[in-house]
């Protein structure tokens, strides 16, 4: 049995070993290291693959949401509604823009906003939401575009969890993740569903004018060569990562396929079990299992010291939810008691999933948090 590690990229990567070691030799012969033509190839694939319109790629997913608020041209002072319950990504962007978090809770099932706290929260000075799609499931959009049309908001969803998912409507129609809302953000760090050798990301929506203005922003506000209309950032896909993307994206779903059946193993193991609750899965969400996470008593710490010393790693995605941090300190606006938050924090832990999980390896995992209850 291999080592049993959160992700195994390794073991991954010895699969399209050839078409990425080529593509990368082909980008160190050719020095074509900034938007080679790698890079707009993938934009084209990724746009075909998320049937949208525009797919802006750039240098990490905090940049795209930056780059996202960016665009959509908030002032200091406007309120922008997310989970606490998030990576700090999510909100960290808002804090650096002088935008005002408006921390909002997330069920505690799913793991995901609340769209009826959504409503709670809005004010005069909403301009947008931000839901996040975490751990592979996604929020519940099709409540969270009407409240966002009634009040006239933006909707950026933070999908760096959920690439490769999708969202089924009530009358049936299907959207990937991301391509819902007014502007979609993903993060191709290596661990992701799609993961780069390094870090990436991509900004994707249907409106030609607002694609011009996230390439705009993403390129120094510059429309022609020296020329900077609007104040903005310098973020790029590297040509090397877009070779490791080519080669990935066409494995994708195999990918999340992979995942899903290491989630169904779980979740037939720890089912009815008293100590532990499975992760959810929506009806409306075609889940990708970016982390399998499940939520145990109060004895979490204590199960993850066990899984440790019998080499098995875990995470807890997060410890500190963002309302807690002291970076946010006088700097948000909390609404409601984020009680499921509160809860989640101290009961949620992650296993092991990847799309090279050997079967021995999962049933040594399912053993051991097994016997940690018995
Ligand atoms: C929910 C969420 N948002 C944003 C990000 C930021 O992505 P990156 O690490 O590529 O900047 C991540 C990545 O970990 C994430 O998980």
């Amino acid at each position: 049995m291999r080592p049993i590690q959160m992700v195994d990229l390794q073991s991954q990567y010895q699969k399209i070993k050839t078409e990425v070691d080529n593509g990368i030799q082909e980008v160190l012969t050719t020095a074509a290291f900034i938007k080679g033509k790698a890079v707009s190839d993938f934009a084209e694939s990724l746009q075909k693959y998320l049937d949208t319109k525009h797919v802006i790629p750039c240098a990490n997913g905090t940049d795209a949401l930056q780059i996202a608020m960016m665009a959509l041209d908030l002032k200091p002072g406007d309120e922008v509604i997310t989970p606490s319950f998030t990576y700090i990504a999510t909100c960290e962007v808002l804090g650096l823009l002088g935008l005002v978090p408006v921390f909002v809770d997330v069920h505690a099932d799913t793991f995901t906003i609340d769209p009826k706290e959504i409503e709670k929260a809005i004010t005069p000075k909403t301009k947008a939401i931000v839901p996040v799609h975490l751990y592979g499931q996604s929020a519940q959009m099709e409540e969270i575009m009407v409240i966002a049309a009634k009040h006239n908001l933006y909707v950026i969803e933070d999908n760096a969890q959920a690439i490769g998912g999708y969202y089924t409507f009530s009358n049936g129609t299907k959207k990937a993740n991301g391509t819902i809302g007014t502007i979609g953000c993903t993060s191709f760090f290596p661990s992701k569903n799609l993961g780069c050798y390094g870090d990436g990301g991509a900004m994707y929506c249907n409106d030609d004018t607002l694609a011009n203005q996230l390439k705009l922003v993403a390129n120094h506000g510059q429309s022609i060569q020296y020329k900077h209309d609007v104040i903005g950032v310098n973020s790029r896909l590297d040509t090397i990562q877009a070779v490791v993307l080519n080669a990935k994206l066409k494995h994708l779903d195999e990918y999340c396929d992979a995942r899903r059946k290491v989630a169904d193993k779980y979740d037939a193991a720890f089912a009815n079990h008293p100590n532990i609750k499975v992760p959810a899965r929506a009806a409306y969400s075609h889940h990708v299992y970016h982390q399998y996470t499940m939520i145990v008593s109060e004895r979490r710490n204590e199960l993850q010291i066990f899984l440790k010393e019998k080499g098995i790693p875990s995470m807890i995605y997060y410890p500190i939810p963002a309302h807690k941090q002291k970076a946010f300190e006088g700097k948000a606006r909390i609404v409601g008691d984020l009680k499921n938050t509160d809860w989640l924090t101290d009961r949620v832990i992650s296993l092991p999933i990847h799309t090279e999980m050997q079967d021995e390896q999962q049933a040594f995992i399912i053993e051991s948090v097994l016997e940690f209850f018995k």
